[in-house]
């Protein structure tokens, strides 16, 4: 049993005898940590959401680019743009008090110029109520990350299999497998620590790997098919919860069955209004008998 009071978010000024939660920061990332506490995280794209997973007491929501496929339906992540993601941000950032709210950069929002990506993360926070944001890619990135980082704006890192490279990587598939590949992952996980990262994400790479990376960074690192290595771990909340149809990549746990459960609801529905079993009577809105009287009085 661990002897350390826990950081936290979850928990834990105790004055008026109840317990009081605090918004969580970069530096509750930080103090996790360091007292070896895993940081929970998960990405959610509207209000209800982020309201359960807010109340549930996640550490940290990610309002990530997999929006596309999940929520939208695209085959990838490519075509999300910047008004899709501030737009679901926004729901994000009402149903969320206590986690850090992290807005995914979608492709070519960064890529592009340096100048752009620092206005566009700026609109992560100013107008999508974001508290960071995440961007993809290695040594590629470091001037991105530094002149954000110079704004302000905290950045989370993502390397592996990072799904705005599709294209590049030749489909959604594990990275850093062999020992070049691998050593590359390592040192561009700690130029993006240098250039000023406040976390890293390790997308479906060796957990051998995310474990000497984590153990070698000062800043935490957020798992997703990585192994238990890592300092922290994020799934994406439509995977966990069954609720997307097409696959479930092998690294995700799956919580529930919302799109069996989801279909079943909906089919119960379908019987229930052509058996004209609903509405009944509860779900009615009636009217006094003497209001009722006039009306047939007037129509006569
Ligand atoms: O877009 C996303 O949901 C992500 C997570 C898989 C880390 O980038």
């Amino acid at each position: 049993m661990s002897t350390i009071a826990p950081v936290l978010t979850t928990a834990t000024v105790i004055s008026t005898g109840a317990p009081q939660r605090k918004k969580a920061t970069t530096t509750t990332f930080r103090q996790k940590k360091a007292h070896g506490e895993p940081i929970t995280m998960l990405t959610a794209y509207d209000y209800p959401t982020a309201l359960a997973e807010d109340q549930a007491g996640i550490d940290s929501i990610l309002v990530g680019d997999s929006l596309g496929m999940v929520v939208l339906g695209y085959q990838n992540t490519l075509p999300v743009t910047m008004q899709d993601m501030i737009h679901h941000c926004k729901a994000v950032a009402r149903g969320a008090k206590f986690a850090l709210l992290i807005g995914d950069m979608p492709f070519m929002s960064y890529q592009a110029s340096t100048e752009e990506a620092v206005r566009n993360a700026g609109r992560f926070l100013q107008e999508g109520g974001m508290d960071a944001v995440k961007l993809e890619g290695g040594r590629e990135r470091l001037e991105a990350v530094r002149a954000i980082v110079g704004a302000g704006i905290p950045v989370m890192g993502h390397l592996g299999l990072t799904p705005q490279s599709v294209n590049q990587l030749g489909g959604f598939r594990p990275q850093g497998k062999t020992a070049p590949a691998a050593k590359r992952l390592f040192e561009d996980a700690l130029l993006l620590e240098e250039a000023g990262c406040f976390s890293i994400v390790l997308e479906s790479v060796p957990a051998r790997l995310a474990g000497l990376i984590s153990k070698k960074l000062s800043v935490p690192t957020i798992g997703i098919g990585a192994g238990v290595g890592c300092d922290g771990q994020v799934l994406v909340t439509h995977d966990l919860l069954g609720l997307f149809d097409r696959f479930t990549p092998k690294f995700v746990r799956k919580y529930a069955d919302f799109h069996g459960e989801m279909q079943r609801a909906f089919g119960e529905y379908i019987q229930d209004v052509q058996m004209k079993r609903f509405p009944a009577d509860e779900h009615s809105v009636e009217m006094d008998d003497k209001e009722w009287d006039a009306l047939q009085k007037e129509m006569d």
